[in-house]
Order: C-alpha cells, then structure tokens, then sequence
C-alpha cells in the first residue's frame, strides 16, 4: 500500500514538473519576437501592403494572420478611390473604407489614405463639370467630408496621384484643363492639410526614377513648398521589373526628392516578370493590351517561374531592397502593391489573364524564397 502511495506521489511530481517545463516553453516561444518583414525592417522603415475590400473585412484567416504579423502599414487598394467613396454627387459610401481605418486601428497600423485626387477611377459625374467655380466647390467638399471624417486616423493621405507626364509636363487631366493649369494641386494640399492637420501629405506618381519627370516632381513640390503649402512625401509607386529601372535612376531619384527635404515613400512596391507589350510605357492603369490576351508567348510561367526567373527576381529585391536599406535615413516606408500573388493587380494588367509573381507570398500565403533573400538582407548590411 505504502509503496503504491509513493509510486503515485512520484508520478505526480514528474507530471507537474513536466506540465511547467512544458508551460515555460510556450511561454519562451510567445516572447520570442517571430521573424516577419515588420520586425526584420523596424529600424528602417514601415513596410505595408495595399489591401482589398475581403482582406480589411478579414475574410480569410490565414490572410489576416498574415497581414497582421508582416506588415505595420496599410493603403487601401482601391476603396477610397473617388469612384468608389464618392460616385454621386451627393451620395458616399463609407462602409468599406470605415472598415479599412476600423481594421488599421485595431492593428495600430499607419494607415494611409488613397487618394484624394487622381484622373483614373473617377466618378463619371465629376467629369462632366467644366466650369472652374463649381470644380472647385465639389473638390473642397469632396476632401473636407473624406478627409474630415478620418481627421486623426489616417497617417498619410496621397493627395494627388499621377499629375504628370513622363517627360515631367503637367499631365493633362481633367483637373488640369479645367483649372487651366496645376493650380488644382495647390488647392488639394491646402484643404487635406486644413482638414487633417496632422496627416503627412504626399504626391504620389509612377515613374519617378525618370530624370525628367523627376524635373516635374521637384516643379511640383517646389512650388507647394514657395506657396507655404503643406507636403510631406513624395511616393515613388515602384511598379518594376526584373529588368529595370535601374537602381542608379532610383538612387538619384531619393537622393533629389530628399533634399527638397520631404520623406521618400515607395508606395506600391511590385516586380513583374512577365514580358511587356513595351510600347507600353509606366503604369497608367488605362492601358490595355486585348490583342494579347491568350497569348502562351506573354504569358510564359502559367504553371510556375523556371529557377532562372526565380534567380532573377530575387536578385532584383535584394538589388532593391540594398538600395533602401542604404537610404534609410529618407525612405519612411515601403509598401507592397498587394499581399500576395494571386491577388496582384499584376495578373491582369496590362493584359488580363496571365500569371504574375511580383510579391513576396504565393498563392498559397506562404513565404516565398524570395522573402528570405530579402529578410537575409539586413545580416548582411553594415
Ligand atoms: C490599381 C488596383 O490595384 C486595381 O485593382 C485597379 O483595377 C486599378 O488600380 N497606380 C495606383 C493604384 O495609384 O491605385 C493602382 O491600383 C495601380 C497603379
């Protein structure tokens, strides 16, 4: 009896133990911080990614998981576009956009608004107005209510996005001919930054690296700058591909914005693979290539990238995120232009119905190896 009695005491004594190693493990394993880009990149800069409509309203676990662990900063892919928040004259839709800022917050996330002003994905009813006076009142209502209603949550508004030309002429939008000039980007400025005074406010535009649309862009930001109105950023988009641009246009590119003395953003980081039907020149999301859809020729990697591509895309993001990393003290963030693969806008354009790898996650929401070549950066830099 008595040794049966010290049998189970003894059995009792191991479980408890084993139950405490056990626990102390789980313990160590949570306050281990999990290697992701967020963390890796904290020092540097924030690292965000465009989210969709299903992805704010965390639809899926595993992409919300995903989101919440790699990524400290948010842009809404396309629900705070003009078209989308504002497609009548009087009528706004806030759901998912209340949504996106309710999803950023609950993260503690930078979140950045997209955008207030932007020819593409414009609610046909604002074209049609020609007369000056009555644009001007309809775009002081349109970024009082937006930016009125976020005032205090959103970190970064891309007030303007895409006003010029490749060779650094003012583009002309309808903005532009109905104003008769850029002054409807110094209105934009003021009122964002009257309406949400501590937002940081950013023109946003592809192909910065351009020597002569970075003309345009210092025009731009110079003139802001003489007129005592408020700007914060300059967001190079960062749509590339494996072949270019090159990382020296780029490095020129942050070097000369930032001695305007405004932070460097690179806004809707992506890597394309795919060839391109180049006439095609930037990112103008109007553009479209029909006679190429269903072309094997253009679309080489449907059932998956050679190792050679492989090989070259993670050469491009480590060239790139060199790059960054050298210019930390300019760059603020880095955002990807989506989460993952599957959902990248690059699948369908400019020619709908290819397959495309330009981010860091698979279709299937797993790190790629090209994410740890990017991760394994930072051990490398001095
Ligand atoms: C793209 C979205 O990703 C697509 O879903 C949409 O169909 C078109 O617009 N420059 C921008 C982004 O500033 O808003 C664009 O987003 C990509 C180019």
């Amino acid at each position: 009896m008595f040794k049966k009695m010290n049998a189970i005491i003894l059995l009792c004594s191991i479980c408890f133990l084993s139950c405490k190693e056990a626990k102390k493990e789980v313990t160590e394993e949570k306050a281990k911080p999990k290697v992701s880009l967020k963390n890796t990149f904290k020092d540097d800069f924030l690292i965000g990614a465009a989210l969709n409509t299903a992805q704010y309203k965390e639809l899926d676990t595993v992409q919300t998981n995903l989101i919440e662990s790699e990524f400290n900063s948010i842009t809404p892919e396309n629900d705070m576009k003009w078209e989308q928040i504002h497609p009548q004259k009087d009528t706004y839709f806030f759901d998912n956009a209340d949504a996106y800022v309710a999803f950023g917050q609950k993260n503690k996330m930078n979140i950045v608004g997209h955008t207030l002003l932007w020819h593409s994905q414009l609610a046909p009813w604002v074209s049609t107005i020609k007369d000056i006076k009555v644009l001007e009142q309809e775009i002081e209502k349109h970024i009082n209510t937006i930016a009125g209603r976020y005032k205090g949550k959103i970190d970064a508004w891309d007030v303007v996005n895409e006003a010029l030309n490749e060779d650094g002429s003012p583009r002309e939008s309808h903005f532009y001919k109905v104003f008769k000039g850029e002054s409807y980007i110094d209105l934009a400025f003021s009122l964002a930054a009257k309406a949400d005074p501590n937002a940081e406010l950013v023109y946003n535009d592809y192909n910065l690296w351009k020597p002569a649309k970075k003309e345009g862009v210092i025009r731009i930001v110079k003139n802001l700058q003489a007129k005592g109105i408020k700007i914060d950023g300059v967001g190079m988009q960062a749509h590339w591909s494996v072949e270019g641009p090159s990382i020296e246009d780029i490095e020129n590119s942050i070097i000369a914005y930032s001695e305007l003395g405004v932070k460097v953003m690179f806004t809707e980081l992506d890597v394309t693979a795919l060839p391109n039907p180049w006439e095609l020149d930037g990112a103008a999301v109007e553009q479209s290539y029909e006679r190429y859809e269903n072309d094997p020729k253009m679309n080489p990697y449907s059932n998956g990238l050679t190792e050679e591509a492989k090989q070259k895309i993670a050469k491009r993001y480590e060239d790139i995120f060199n790059l960054l990393l050298k210019h930390k003290d300019k760059v603020s963030r880095v955002t990807f232009w989506g989460v993952n693969d599957g959902q990248s806008w690059l699948n369908d354009w400019p020619i709908k119905g290819r397959t495309n790898y330009p981010l860091l996650f698979g279709r299937d929401n797993n790190p790629k190896d090209v994410y740890y070549n990017v991760i394994g950066l930072k051990n490398q830099v001095k």
